[in-house]
């Protein structure tokens, strides 16, 4: 089985397909990142508008380079109204043409299954933790489509922490990879920065306080130091890495599971990975990353939720596109759920 995955959700257009026994079989990826950029954040419509332009092309020339799919999967939410109507429109057209099953796949489960692409031994249960520019949370999946929430944000998401931080400290868009490299030449230690929710019981998380932090010792530091801006953004990244290690290591206790898959733009920072690394050895567990280029919004993650949700009986049907659509509201696969 075939299947071709349509990625529109928000400012990556990702068309791929995923072949049963051989894998992602076709992939490309268009981000709208120059075209936002000067505007310092996604703007709806204007993505809304690219991925209309991109797609069909992107489309055109998957269907030039492997054989017809059997079936197609779109991200259905949660994200842009606008930029997911695109992918819808384009995968339940196509699958009108074609005479094919159309899913529409959780964006999310998207996320947090993409581990399982380059690693076979990966298996269910496990604890997920899924940190992206839009949300941050800890799940217990039991299964597919049986996803319990252990802990959420109470305000800002880890990725959009680490964007508005960026911003703070005068770091072009988008913030978070650029924070990243910034931290990286920092020194730990020189900046005091709180870790929000940790003297408190739970799974939670709380990051816009952190970000206020950052703003006072950015306001104390002498003007123009390069230096102190590393050092600043070191301290915001071991700050958000800590307290992210602390509540998936509560999670991993609460659960008694011993895989935490880690999931989401975040997931591709190297000192996260480094510290889930070494927090998870410690317990006996094991911490799983996908590659870096997966960790980010892509059409692959999606061709294959879609691929697995058909081959275990999905039959798919039309659907809506919604901006919110929590993990804990889906189902295993099954024929009614389309
Ligand atoms: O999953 P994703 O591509 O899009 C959403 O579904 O939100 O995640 C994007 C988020 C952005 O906030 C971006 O700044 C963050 O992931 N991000 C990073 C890194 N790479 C991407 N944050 C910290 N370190 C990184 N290396
Ligand atoms: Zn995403």
């Amino acid at each position: 089985m075939r299947v071709l995955g349509i990625e529109t959700s928000c400012d990556e257009t990702g068309v791929a397909v995923y072949e049963t026994g051989a894998g992602i079989v076709w992939e490309e990826l268009y981000s709208q990142i120059e075209l936002h950029r000067r505007y310092g954040g996604v703007v709806p419509e204007l993505a809304s508008r690219d991925h209309v332009l991109r797609l069909a092309p992107m489309l055109s020339a998957a269907l030039a380079a492997v054989p017809a799919p059997d079936a197609i999967a779109y991200t259905a939410g949660p994200g842009l109204v606008g930029a997911l109507l695109v992918g819808a429109a384009v995968a339940e057209g196509y699958a009108a043409a074609r005479n094919i099953p159309v899913l529409g796949i959780n964006h999310l489960e998207g996320h947090l299954l993409a581990p399982f692409m380059t690693d076979d031994a990966i298996g269910f249960p496990f604890v997920a933790l899924l940190v992206s520019g839009g949300h941050t949370l800890l799940i217990e999946a039991c299964e597919l489509g049986c996803y319990r929430v252990l802990g959420t944000t109470l305000d800002d998401a880890a990725g959009e922490a680490f964007d508005k931080t960026a911003t703070l400290l005068g770091l072009p868009y988008p913030g978070g990879p650029a924070l990243a490299r910034l931290a990286a030449v920092g020194r730990p230690g020189r900046f005091d920065l709180p870790r929000p929710l940790l003297d408190r019981p739970g799974c939670d998380f709380s990051f816009s306080g952190l970000k206020t932090a950052v703003l006072y010792a950015a306001r104390g530091m002498r003007a123009g130091s390069e230096e102190a801006r590393a050092d600043l953004a070191r301290a915001f990244e071991d700050a958000v890495v800590e307290t992210l290690a602390v509540k998936a290591a509560r999670a991993l206790e609460a659960t008694g599971l011993a895989t935490l898959v880690v999931a989401g733009g975040v997931a591709a920072n190297e000192r996260l990975r480094a510290v889930l690394d070494e927090m998870t050895r410690a317990r006996g567990a094991r911490a799983i990353f996908p590659p870096q280029r997966l960790c980010t919004d892509n059409g692959a993650m999606i061709a294959y939720a879609g691929w697995r949700r058909f081959a275990a009986g999905e039959c798919g049907g039309a659907g809506e596109v919604r901006a919110r659509w929590p993990l804990d509201a889906l189902h295993p696969p099954g024929p009614s759920n389309g």
